[in-house]
């Protein structure tokens, strides 16, 4: 007899009610009300001037997950909760999940639309300025892991001038000025995304090192006299014959020895592993017809484009840095 259990059905058509819940929970404010103190539900519905029946379901599904836990009859944040969503800690993902709940879920609903045209529904670029901000903040959250780890993980020393491509509003650049206070840095970004990373800048004490450029990686000058260039997150945007003409592009902008720091959700060679970057796959195509890439996939660039694989090396979750240098 066939023991077969639909469990794998069931658990993965609910992810879409765990998400939007989490999400939900997040804009009433519910991990910032609790930050503090336990609440019971009536005051718990006060404070975020819901009814007590709605403010009950919200409450009642974050126990469920994890992300509250009840006692006789107050909640309060979990661990997990209390460290990212509260507000009260560095380590703040709400921009995160403000970012996947506005712009990423709506473009979501489009997922078999762009997997039967091959192309993006409605793509990143189209973002009106307030949805760019939450874009490029939600980015800068959850790169804020791996955008740390680099400049632990990968010894800048050797070099002098970074420049970072499509670099969001410097979450990559920030740290690793902070840690190496020889280098001056260069954010190049399309224009709507500069404005976002002005500000971002002023508010850090390195960003007086860190030059904005703002440009198209195919249409404008990129600039010149840098020996290390970085890549994060920005190859996921192109199919693999664009990246060819991007690593091509970058290379005549550099002297030999330069390096390329290619940072992104590498895969194994069938796509599969990691299953966050398998899932991406469709994030990428959704929003602006892009796709994930293997290790391998890298390496192929890299020989076409007048660049040679030196060294990979995880830096945190499902991201790692492929190194590149020019020769
Ligand atoms: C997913 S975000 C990554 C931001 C940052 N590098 C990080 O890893 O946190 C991709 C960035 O690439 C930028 N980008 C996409 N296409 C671009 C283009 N043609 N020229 C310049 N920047 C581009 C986007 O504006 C966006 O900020």
């Amino acid at each position: 007899m066939n023991d077969t259990s639909p469990d794998l059905i069931l658990q993965t058509a609910a992810g879409f009610m765990m998400s939007k819940h989490l999400f939900a929970a997040n804009e009433l404010g519910l991990f910032e009300k609790l930050a503090d103190q336990p609440l019971t539900l009536d005051e718990l519905a006060k404070d975020l001037s819901i009814p007590s029946r709605t403010a009950r379901i919200t409450a009642d599904a974050m126990v469920a997950l994890g992300f509250l836990e009840k006692q006789d009859d107050r909640y309060r944040n979990s661990s997990v909760s209390q460290t990212f969503l509260s507000g009260k800690t560095p380590a703040d993902l709400r921009p995160f999940l403000r970012f996947w709940n506005h712009i990423s879920y709506p473009q979501w609903l489009h997922l078999e639309e762009a997997l039967r045209t091959n192309r993006a529904v409605r793509g990143d670029v189209d973002l009106d300025p307030d949805q760019q901000r939450i874009f490029s903040e939600g980015v800068a959250a959850i790169q804020a892991g791996p955008a740390h780890a680099l400049p632990e993980k990968y010894d800048f020393s050797r070099h002098r001038k970074v420049l970072d491509l499509g670099g969001g509003v410097g979450e990559y650049l920030m740290p690793i000025l902070d840690r190496y206070p020889q280098l001056e840095g260069t954010l190049f970004e399309l224009p709507s995304v500069t404005e976002v990373a002005k500000d971002a800048l002023a508010a850090n004490p390195v960003g007086s090192r860190i030059n904005i450029v703002a440009g198209d990686l195919f249409e404008d000058a990129i600039p010149e006299d840098h020996d290390a260039l970085i890549l994060a997150n920005v190859v996921h945007y192109f199919d693999y014959a664009r990246n060819l003409e991007l690593l091509r592009r970058i290379r005549e902008r550099v002297l030999a020895g330069a390096r390329v720091l290619l940072v992104d959700f590498w895969t194994n060679p069938q796509h599969t592993e990691p299953l966050f970057a398998a899932l991406m796959a469709g994030e990428f195509l959704t929003s602006v017809g892009g796709d994930v890439f293997s290790e391998e996939e890298a390496k192929g660039w890299f020989r076409e484009t007048g660049w040679e694989y030196v060294q990979t090396i995880p830096l945190e979750g499902p991201i790692s840095l492929v190194v590149g240098k020019a020769i």
